[in-house]
């Protein structure tokens, strides 16, 4: 068996560590041959590879990045981009492709499938977002470096009694935002999945401080919207793939809450720094987990479906079932917060 494997999106830790476990069952337990294109589709369409083994993967585990690069390239965006990536497989003689991606990469991966080009995911993002399984590796790293960030702002906001206001990443939905926020004991955590009225956020940094506990620290997820009206939005601009380009809502929020109480905010946002790194031993154990499980789906030709963790079982589901679909964070998770903490 002969496979190909990318990386594809937006980079997040546990990259090499799935890369590095697809590589060793392939090699040590399928006589299989595993070859990375590098950038994603880009490097499939220009046949721009190496062959990888276990000896090329020593000291992966722990490195954050992919050593394969990536991209948002997708084969759709150009005209003879299926039959590339066709001629590359026919002519270097793949069995399919090992794509590691997050939503827009499972879904140029189901529809690859249908045309011929057989593929197996991997969920990947440090957003949360990908249907079908409960967590994707590089969740559980973003969550913790943002966790120790707010641990640090705390000490600087008690000492000038400011608000700080912490904006994460997160693209469209809330997970990362709404867990480090509960970890780091923020004073309210906005997301996108619920909008925001920003006289309730001045309300709950009034009353703190009026109880003497006046540094708040508000989470804000690059994409929460306030509540239609009640404050202006940032103009997102839309990059070349058709993505928001989001960040900004941290300040506004920041420069809102000063001008209407008064109180000193100022707003810090992590933004690329959750993404880099070296994973989670959480992340690392997922994503070899899925690395071995991935290659299996391949070596028993089970095209067309990616790995999932459902509870503590990796199972396999249909990309059918994944595409076009977002999970946005768990609202009772974020009524349950909300009640206890956001006064
Ligand atoms: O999807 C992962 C992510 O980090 C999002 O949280 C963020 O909005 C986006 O990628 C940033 O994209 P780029 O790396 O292309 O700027």
């Amino acid at each position: 068996m002969k496979l190909g494997m990318l990386t594809s999106g937006g980079d997040c830790p546990g990259l090499n560590a799935v890369i590095r476990a697809v590589v060793r069952r392939a090699e040590r337990g399928m006589n299989a041959e595993v070859l990375g294109f590098f950038d994603a589709w880009r490097g499939v369409m220009d046949g721009d590879y190496e062959t990888l083994t276990v000896e090329r993967c020593r000291g992966l585990l722990p490195r954050g990045g992919t050593i394969l690069g990536t991209s948002r390239v997708q084969p759709y965006q150009f005209e003879d981009g299926v039959a590339r990536v066709k001629e590359s497989m026919f002519r270097l003689g793949l069995d399919g492709f090992i794509v590691i991606g997050g939503n827009g990469s499972l879904g140029a991966a189901r529809d690859l499938t249908a045309d011929g080009i057989p593929c197996v995911g991997v969920p990947k993002t440090i957003d949360n977002d990908v249907a079908g399984t409960d967590v994707t590796f590089g969740f559980d790293t973003a969550v913790g470096v943002a966790t120790d960030a707010i641990d640090r702002l705390h000490t600087t906001a008690e000492a000038h009694e400011r608000v700080m206001v912490v904006e994460v990443m997160g693209r469209d939905v809330g997970h990362i935002a709404l867990h480090a926020g509960l970890a780091g004991g923020a004073a309210m955590i906005l997301v996108p999945e619920v909008p925001f009225d920003i006289a309730e956020v001045i309300a709950v940094v009034e009353r703190r401080r009026q109880l003497g506990r006046y540094a708040s620290i508000i989470v804000v997820a690059e994409g929460a919207m306030p509540i239609e009206g009640t404050m202006a939005m940032p103009e997102y601009e839309v990059d070349e793939y058709g993505h928001q380009r989001l960040g900004g809502i941290g300040v506004r929020v920041a420069n809102e809450l000063e001008r209407r109480s008064g109180v000193e905010s100022r707003t810090t946002t992590l933004g690329y720094v959750v993404r880099g790194g070296t994973p989670s031993a959480r992340d690392r154990v997922l994503a070899t987990r899925f690395g071995v499980a991935a290659a299996n789906l391949a070596a028993a030709g089970q095209w067309g479906s990616m790995v999932g963790l459902s509870g503590d079982v990796i199972e396999a589901v249909p990309l059918e079932d994944v595409a076009g679909r977002i999970r946005g964070c768990d609202l009772e998770m974020y009524e349950e917060v909300a009640q206890v903490f956001f006064s």
